[in-house]
């Protein structure tokens, strides 16, 4: 696949997406966000994708936010639209993404960059990595979904902190609110987000699917997560995976999911 400012290379399974604006900081302008919904398209649709990475390109930044330069020219309608249109193109196909997508957080995660982040179903940063939402420095609020998942993932008080400060917190602090699992060098990240999928990949990747559909239901207002377990639970009683993982099991042998 070619884009104007995306990277994309596939090996043994895992696609890796960088987003390739680094002298803007990678900051997401419409270009961007259509792109990243073209390459999520086929992260759904090509089986022989089975995981994805989301990263930024360079050494400084994982996404700094929205491109701010194109917010201007815009009204209520118009900060609407393009807010309805990134959370529907990128942020909500990422977080209910069939197969696992992991952020590769290497440098500023802010604003729209941390949205991106937390959309993904986990995080690992670099040492340098930096998050925060600094949209009321521009007399904003995020846009891409911020509000609800930074609350999901830190608590409603730090993340009203946040949100109300702008304050920025380093890769550390993120860990220990648990906005990021792990904290690696720069130069192990990428190869330590592709070990945890590569482990992720050898389950089975129905369940694996399953596993991210039940944890979004318990968000999801609409949708009792107690009820949509069972059902998914139930759901995995009739997969070739199932008889596979169960018989490998009683065998002793090591399940082959993915042939
Ligand atoms: N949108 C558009 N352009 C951005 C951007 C953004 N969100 N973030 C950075 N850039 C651009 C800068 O304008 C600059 O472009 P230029 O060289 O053409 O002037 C380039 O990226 C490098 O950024 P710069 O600000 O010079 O780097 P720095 O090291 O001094 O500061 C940051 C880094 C991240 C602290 C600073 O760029 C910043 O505050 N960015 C905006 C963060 C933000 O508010 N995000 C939320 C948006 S809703």
């Amino acid at each position: 696949m070619s884009f104007e400012t995306l990277l994309t290379s596939l090996e043994n399974g895992i696609f890796t997406i960088v987003i390739n604006r680094p002298d803007k900081l990678n900051a997401l302008n419409k270009t961007v966000i259509s792109e990243l919904g073209t390459a999520l398209d086929e992260v759904y649709a090509n089986p022989s994708i089975h995981a994805a990475i989301l990263t930024g390109a360079g050494t400084k930044a994982f996404v700094a936010g929205a491109d701010i330069s194109e917010f201007l020219s815009l009204d209520a309608n118009g900060g609407a639209a393009l807010a309805a249109k990134g959370q529907e193109l990128v942020f909500s196909k990422i977080e209910h993404c069939p197969k696992p997508i992991i952020a590769a957080v290497n440098g500023f995660a802010l604003g729209g960059g941390c949205e991106l982040a937390m959309a993904c179903h986990f995080r690992l940063a670099s040492e340098n990595a930096k998050f925060g939402q600094p949209e009321v420095n521009l007399g904003l609020i995020p846009g891409y979904g911020g509000t609800q998942r930074l609350v999901q993932l830190v608590g409603k008080g730090k993340a009203l902190e946040l949100l109300l400060t702008a304050n920025l917190i380093d890769a550390n602090e993120a860990k220990q609110l648990g906005l990021v699992n792990h904290v690696t060098s720069s130069e192990a990240l990428l190869e330590q987000t592709r070990k945890i999928l590569e482990q992720i990949l050898t389950k089975g990747p129905v369940a694996v699917a399953r596993c991210i559909e039940a944890v979004n239901a318990g968000f999801d207002k609409t949708k009792n997560g107690y009820e949509e377990e069972i059902r998914l639970f139930g759901a995995c009683f009739g997969t070739e995976e199932m008889k596979e993982g169960v018989s490998a099991f009683l065998e002793k042998r090591k399940a082959a999911f993915r042939q």
